[in-house]
């Protein structure tokens, strides 16, 4: 078991292209400006290891793997990201706010690439994964929110290196959004589901009042 940390730990989930990025900064904003210390992470890429590890797993171009392997990849990358910035920030009190956590490796690895979600708890209990205070699943369905991820990534060589779920087939994305929908039904303290199709600013405010919900209660005490 974790030791007792005193800050917040805040993830964002969702399909390609669900526009988290954006609202993550956004609240990052709003959490600075009210003078809360704020660290940001993202997974895969969070960390100097982690950032290697993502340019092996999203290269498009990349030879093929197990699901095994990619799953224990992207494990490999959170324990660094725990290590290494997650822990550290919430026991300086911070507000972790990280672009994407366990929930995607039991959505994508799990859901989607069909490896049993006893296999992913018994690795990520072994490997003292941290859970999350507070999950935004920004929830859209993937057949309008994937032209987005394409365009952006096709804009850009860097995006262009990291397309590689979006090869991906429709059914794919709508099994990694039914996975999530799953975890979200499963812990409905933990999870709040954003409609992310709609504009940016409702869906912020919604995201704000939330936060500002968790930030008003407790303190984290796992
Ligand atoms: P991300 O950089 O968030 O992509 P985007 O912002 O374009 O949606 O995530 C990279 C990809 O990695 C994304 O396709 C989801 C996938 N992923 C997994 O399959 N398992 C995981 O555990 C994580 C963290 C991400």
């Amino acid at each position: 078991m974790a030791a007792p940390t005193p800050g917040h730990f805040i993830t964002f989930e969702g399909v390609e292209g669900c526009g988290k990025t954006t609202q993550i900064l956004r609240l990052a904003d709003r959490l600075r400006a009210r003078g809360l210390p704020v660290t940001l992470t993202r997974e895969p890429g969070g960390t100097p290891f982690g950032q290697a590890v993502r340019r092996v797993l999203l290269d498009p171009a990349g030879p093929p793997r197990e699901p095994a392997g990619e799953l224990l990849l992207y494990l490999a990358d959170r324990c660094q990201d725990l290590a290494q910035c997650i822990r550290p920030a919430l026991g300086a009190g911070h507000v972790v706010l990280c672009d994407r956590y366990h929930d995607a490796t039991l959505a994508y690895q799990g859901a989607a690439r069909g490896i049993a979600r006893s296999v992913i708890d018994r690795l990520a209990a072994a490997l003292d994964i941290l859970p999350p205070d507070l999950t935004f699943l920004l929830d859209i369905d993937p057949e309008r929110s994937l032209a987005r991820a394409i365009a952006r990534n096709a804009a850009t060589a860097e995006g262009a290196a990291e397309s590689r779920f979006e090869g991906e087939t429709l059914a794919f994305h709508r099994a990694v959004r039914a996975g999530y929908l799953e975890l979200a039904r499963q812990e409905p303290e933990r999870f709040a589901v954003i409609d992310a199709d709609r504009a940016p600013d409702p869906i912020f405010a919604d995201i704000a009042a939330r936060t500002d919900v968790l930030l008003a209660g407790r303190r984290r005490e796992d």
